[in-house]
């Protein structure tokens, strides 16, 4: 419903609005929050669309306060939207005129809802200093978009200047992939620090810039910014090694290519982050992203183009130590190799695994985006980042196996409302063993199960024992017996893998997986549960078998497993590693060698694969007191 207010007031703008509510019924202050988009008439609609596609998820008030004449009288042309297009949300529009123009902020402030978190952003250009804006100062995050300003690089460095925690650029949220692509692309042998690190990336692009700078103050080694051709975003990351130097190159807007010494190239699904998936991961966190704060101010020192020195001029390359050097069209190099190297996080296999922490009984830290853990110069001088960004092992130690169980089942749920605020479906990958069935029958008793819209969930597995469908010891069969047969789930949505009933082979399955996932947007998980064998085994991974070895597939085919059946089919490392979460549940005394040793400092995942998984924004170990009994303390 659209409800235009010409010539109106915020007075009246209210009272609709409660009138509208008892008619519409439409959510009204259970919104979880204001969001308030300040933007000038030409960018308005846009905006509007993008503010309520961001919100869908994520039922809140949005106002948008447009610039209108500041010539005439004072005006206020108003509407309403509630229900329909705009979905949970509420929107208000305002088109101010005359000297209102100069003063949104007093228009703003009645509508704002009582007792929840404001949220600011301004989809172009953005107040000079945000510490001295009216409309900032109300809200608890304010969202810029530098890509989006007249001069993206001077106001990279004004956002430095003038940062106070809670600021945030849709820039920075936009290279999310890029740095979760590149915290996982070293999750296996060799170990070896960077030495030096390239980013190649259109003039006009504060991601390529704000990606050199993350690298730059994360790795403290020479980072080489590239200008390609305008409009190319960002065209590849690259990293020199002493083993060979890796590639990571997007030459389109879709798919990139990671080349690396001793591996296949591997094609990886790498689209460029729209404004409103960018805005909703905007809008569901309220802390203050301290990595963006870092990497702004003191990354970007380490370009050169923010201590004082001139903004990078556009076509111009920049070296750690401030030197350009001229554009090249994406893709390719003036040497004509290959454009960039992969920046990999350094990781030696002696550097002590720090960020695990044991908490007993602790809910952890809500899982945070690839910011990075402390990183220290290494022996070579190069920083050594600790381990990966902030997804560093979390350990959780619960009493018992059923404490880990209701323990995993709650977080599910949780996981899953979370994840369904602000997208469409959430994508799981489910576990065999006996947790994994234990932590869903825990969930299927839990009040939060009902709140859960299971239709929009899909349910994949780590791994399946390759027998057929309903066959007792199938993973499948047991997961749906603890719950998932009793959940309003979409039959379409539950993707289990083929047996020898519905396909010729382990191997034949292990690709129509493979298709299947891609069909389904090509695997970027929400959360990935794995129970873990006294061996340190994950999924079908067992210590030192070749499936491990399998780096170019998303699923692979598992003979001899020492763990009865036989033949089994496995997601690999690489796919398991495309998640935001991952979850180990482990419980039992028999465990408690291989979680140590998958946490002790240098694991190698050749011979304990739980050593060799990590969420791209969490890794969660929940144990129990046995499980967990030989780890320090
Ligand atoms: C399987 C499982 C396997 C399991 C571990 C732990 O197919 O066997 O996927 O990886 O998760 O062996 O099993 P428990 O939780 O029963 O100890």
């Amino acid at each position: 419903m659209i409800v235009d207010l010409p010539s109106t007031s915020t007075a009246a703008i209210g009272k609709q609005l409660v009138q509208l509510r008892n008619e519409v019924g439409a959510l009204a202050l259970g919104r979880v929050l204001t969001l308030i988009v300040v933007v000038d008439d030409d960018a308005a609609d846009e905006a509007v669309e993008i503010a309520t596609e961001a919100s869908r998820q994520h039922p809140c008030r949005i106002i948008v306060v447009i610039s209108g004449s500041r010539r005439g009288a004072n005006r206020i042309d108003g509407q309403i939207r509630v229900g329909g297009d705009a979905g949970a949300s509420e929107v208000v529009i305002m088109r101010l005129f005359g000297k209102l123009a100069e003063h949104g902020q007093s228009v703003v402030t009645p509508l704002l809802l009582p007792d929840s978190p404001v949220v600011a952003w301004w989809p172009r250009e953005a107040p000079s200093d945000l510490r001295h804006d009216p409309i900032a100062a109300m809200a608890t995050r304010r969202v810029t978009d530098s890509a989006e300003c007249s001069h993206p690089r001077a106001m990279l460095t004004r956002l430095a200047e003038t940062y106070q925690p809670g600021d945030t650029d849709l820039s920075w949220t936009r290279i999310t992939l890029w740095r979760g692509l590149l915290a996982a692309a070293l999750d296996g042998p060799p170990y070896e620090s960077v030495t030096a690190a390239t980013v190649a990336g259109a003039p006009d692009s504060p991601s390529t810039d704000l990606l050199a700078a993350w690298l730059a103050w994360a790795l403290r080694v020479p980072v080489t910014r590239e200008d390609t051709q305008a409009g190319s975003g960002i065209c590849a990351v690259g990293l020199e090694r002493s083993s060979g130097s890796i590639d990571l190159a997007r030459p389109g807007d879709l798919v990139a290519t990671m080349t690396q010494p001793g591996q296949p190239d591997r094609r990886i699904s790498l689209r460029r982050r729209g404004d409103a998936e960018c805005l909703a991961d905007e809008l569901r966190r309220l802390d203050a992203d301290e990595t963006y704060a870092d990497v702004l101010r003191k990354g970007s020192a380490r370009l050169g183009h923010h201590e004082g020195s001139q903004p990078l001029g556009r076509g111009e390359r920049v070296e750690a130590r401030g030197r350009t050097r001229a554009a090249q069209p994406c893709g390719a190099t003036s040497d004509g190799r290959r454009r960039g190297r992969l920046l990999a996080l350094n990781r030696r296999h002696d550097h002590p695994r720090q960020g695990f922490r044991v908490h007993p009984d602790e809910a952890p830290r809500h899982p945070v985006d690839l910011s990075h853990r402390a990183h220290r110069p290494d022996h070579e001088g190069a920083a050594v980042m600790s381990e990966h960004p902030t997804n560093a092992p979390l350990v959780v130690v619960h009493p018992d196996k059923q404490g880990v169980s209701d323990a995993a089942g709650a977080r599910l749920l949780l996981a899953l409302l979370d994840t369904l605020c602000v997208r469409d479906d959430a994508h799981v990958v489910l576990t065999g063993g006996s947790l994994g069935s234990d932590m869903l029958a825990s969930a299927g008793r839990s009040p939060l199960a009902r709140l859960v819209d299971w239709s929009r969930v899909h349910l994949w597995w780590g791994d399946e024992r390759y027998l057929p469908d309903g066959d007792p010891d199938r993973n499948e069969t047991q997961n749906r017996a603890a719950l998932l047969d009793h959940l309003p789930l979409d039959p379409a949505k539950i993707h289990g893998m083929a047996g020898p009933d519905r396909s010729d082979s382990a191997e034949a399955s292990a690709a129509a997986y493979a298709t299947e996932l891609r069909a389904h947007g090509g695997g970027l998980f929400d959360v990935v549960l794995l129970g873990m064998g006294p061996d340190g085994h994950v999924a079908s991974l067992f210590p030192q078998h070749p499936a491990q070895l399998v780096s170019d597939a998303i699923a692979v085919a598992v003979h001899d497993s020492p763990k009865p059946p036989p033949d089994r089919v496995s997601l690999t490392f690489e796919c398991l590693a495309r998640s935001r979460q991952v979850w180990l549940l482990v419980a039992g005394a028999d465990k408690a060698p291989a979680v140590c040793r998958a946490l002790t400092p240098g694991a190698q995942r050749w011979d304990v694969p739980a050593a060799g998984v990590r969420g791209l924004d969490a890794t969660l170990w929940l144990v129990d007191v046995e499980a967990a009994s030989e780890l320090p303390s």
